[in-house]
């Protein structure tokens, strides 16, 4: 397994929609193992292929407490309620920002051999997963604030940017 670089906001293909995986296979596989590799070593909770560079739809997940979790093609069925939790994302490192996500979601997914998967989540793991798939979508999660707050907050990242950028392209 290896760490992979984490593209930073917005740099390609990170604003783009991800193309859907129609390949099954050891590929694959070893794209998991290594997005599962770099999430734990930034300590994130989730990670979806675009931030690695790869414009695919892939996101692989770790719920505290919980099993690591990797879905391909991910799809939200149904959303109900509403709630406003903190998040960050690996590719924007120290910003923050309560954002908006529903509470309880029904996802179609497939899992790594192309299987069908459907399932319901609700609070902290539907989070992770809408934040997760809207990154396949080119959304990021300042793209879920309202627009003031997310001018401002897409100016802190700028700022922010400046200073972390060199630290975290090295890696
Ligand atoms: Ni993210």
């Amino acid at each position: 397994m290896s760490i992979l670089s984490v593209v930073l906001y917005p740099d390609d293909p990170l604003t783009k929609t991800a193309e859907p995986v129609t390949e099954f296979g050891a590929d694959l596989e070893k794209l998991a193992l290594d997005m599962f590799e770099t999430m734990y070593a930034y300590d994130g909770v989730g990670l979806a292929a675009p931030q690695v560079g790869i414009s695919k739809r892939l996101v692989v997940m770790h719920e505290p407490d919980g099993e690591p979790v990797c879905l391909v093609n991910p799809e939200i069925l149904e959303s109900e309620g509403s709630e406003e939790g903190d998040e960050g994302c690996l590719s924007l490192p120290e910003l923050f920002a309560n954002v908006p996500r529903s509470t309880w979601i029904r996802v179609r997914a497939q899992d790594l051999r192309g299987k069908d998967l459907e399932f319901e989540a609700c609070d902290f793991f539907a989070r992770v997963i809408q934040h997760e798939t809207d990154h396949l979508n080119g959304i990021a999660f300042p793209n879920r604030l309202d627009i003031l707050t997310q001018q401002s907050k897409l100016h802190e990242w700028e700022e922010l940017r400046h200073r972390t950028a060199p630290a975290s392209e090295t890696v």
